[in-house]
């Protein structure tokens, strides 16, 4: 026979997300419990709503209230030990943020095609890694932020090439019995405490080979990570899911050195450069609204970036840049416009100024 904590779970799981997430918010604050004011507020429902719900969780023996200075601290209760998803070795106080702060909340609109958005779902719910290739500046990281918002889940994030360490991905001692949870660490205990979660490791191809060997074998079958520094090892139960998905910033010369090892276990999704109705919509959701101003900055795009292929740029524009435009524009005249964001960011030599200067004729007025 199932036991009445699981039986529970299944029906909380299936009837009642509040419930469950306040459940959830008790169990990840450990032994030293949640204010009741602070449960109100991460769950985002008034104080009455939860001394209703946490009723029914005392009824149901999964926690337990304590009065300290007048405040009501809730702490979890009656769940057997090792189901605990925060269960912790050797005495040592975690300290996790929580999930909440990692929900992605408001963010300008992914534009693509349907299928790229399609495929890279697809990838993720069959519980692959996925890897986003493209160029620098085509919407990777934004892609993976869409996602996480509209599957209204925490997004976990670390960027490969900005000296990141272990230990800020796995975790650090504050004192000798208190460690601060890393990245990586802080998305598989969220995804074993019940909520699906997406961790994002950006320009993987810039990762080291620590972190790599770290990542190995969370990433193939065995989903579990080793915190070195307290002996634990944390294995995904199934709880929640954790989507892994990577970004590699993979130019036009298509440099891409990524230890084998580690890019056998994603499915790789190139971001192609997007066809001009997607441009033009980019442009016209960011305020460039006229159809021959859409045609100069998509224009000067293309034809710097078929510059660079020919070897006479030494960089060229992408999305990004034809975001920033629009802003600027909404200051500035068409002209002073594209020379702040195409000219005096892309032209560093004699030879590119003829190049760029030779493009703008043929397409300013
Ligand atoms: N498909 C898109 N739809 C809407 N905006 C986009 C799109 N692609 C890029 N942008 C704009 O360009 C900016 C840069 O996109 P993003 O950071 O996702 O690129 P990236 O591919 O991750 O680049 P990098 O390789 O440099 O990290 C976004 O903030 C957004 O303003
Ligand atoms: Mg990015």
């Amino acid at each position: 026979m199932k036991n009445k904590g699981a039986l529970i779970e299944a029906k909380m799981k299936t009837h009642n997300p509040i419930l469950k997430r306040v459940r959830e918010a008790i169990y990840r604050s450990e032994d030293a419990g949640i204010t009741e004011t602070k449960l109100s507020t991460i769950i985002g429902v008034s104080e009455n709503d939860i001394a209703w719900r946490l009723g029914k969780l005392l009824y149901k023996g999964l926690i337990e209230i304590e009065t300290i200075d007048g405040e009501k601290v809730i702490r979890k209760k009656g769940l057997p030990k090792n189901k605990e998803p925060n269960k912790q070795a050797n005495g040592i106080r975690h300290i996790s943020t929580s999930y909440e702060n990692y929900k992605v909340n408001k963010l300008e609109k992914y534009i693509g095609s349907k299928q790229v958005i399609k495929d890279a779902e697809m990838v993720l719910k069959i519980g692959e890694n996925l890897m986003l290739t493209g160029d620098r500046g085509i919407g990777k990281s934004l892609l993976t932020a869409s996602i996480a918002k509209n599957w209204n889940i925490p997004r976990y994030t670390f960027n490969c090439s900005h000296g990141v360490t272990e230990s800020d991905l796995v975790g650090y001692y504050v004192d000798f019995n208190t460690f601060v949870d890393g990245m990586i660490t802080q998305a598989v205990k969220t995804a074993c405490g019940g909520q699906d979660a997406m961790l994002v490791i950006e320009e993987i191809n810039a990762i080291n080979p620590g972190i790599a060997m770290m990542l190995h074998s969370l990433l193939d079958f065995q989903h579990q990570l080793e915190i070195k520094p307290t002996g634990e090892v944390l294995k995904l139960n199934g709880a929640g899911k954790l989507y892994v998905v990577a970004t590699a910033n993979v130019g036009y010369e298509g440099l891409f050195t990524l230890n084998r090892a580690l890019h056998s276990r994603f499915i790789e999704k190139n971001i192609p450069f997007p066809n001009d109705n997607i441009l033009k919509e980019i442009l016209r959701v960011n305020g460039i609204k006229k159809e021959e101003e859409q045609h100069i900055v998509i224009g000067l795009v293309k034809a710097m970036k078929a510059s660079y292929e020919k070897g006479e740029l030494q960089d060229y524009p992408t999305i990004r840049e034809m975001v920033q435009y629009a802003k600027i524009r909404q200051h500035r005249t068409i002209k002073e416009t594209v020379y702040m964001v195409f000219f005096d960011k892309f032209v560093k030599s004699k030879v590119a100024e003829d190049v760029v200067k030779n493009i703008m004729k043929s397409l300013v007025p």
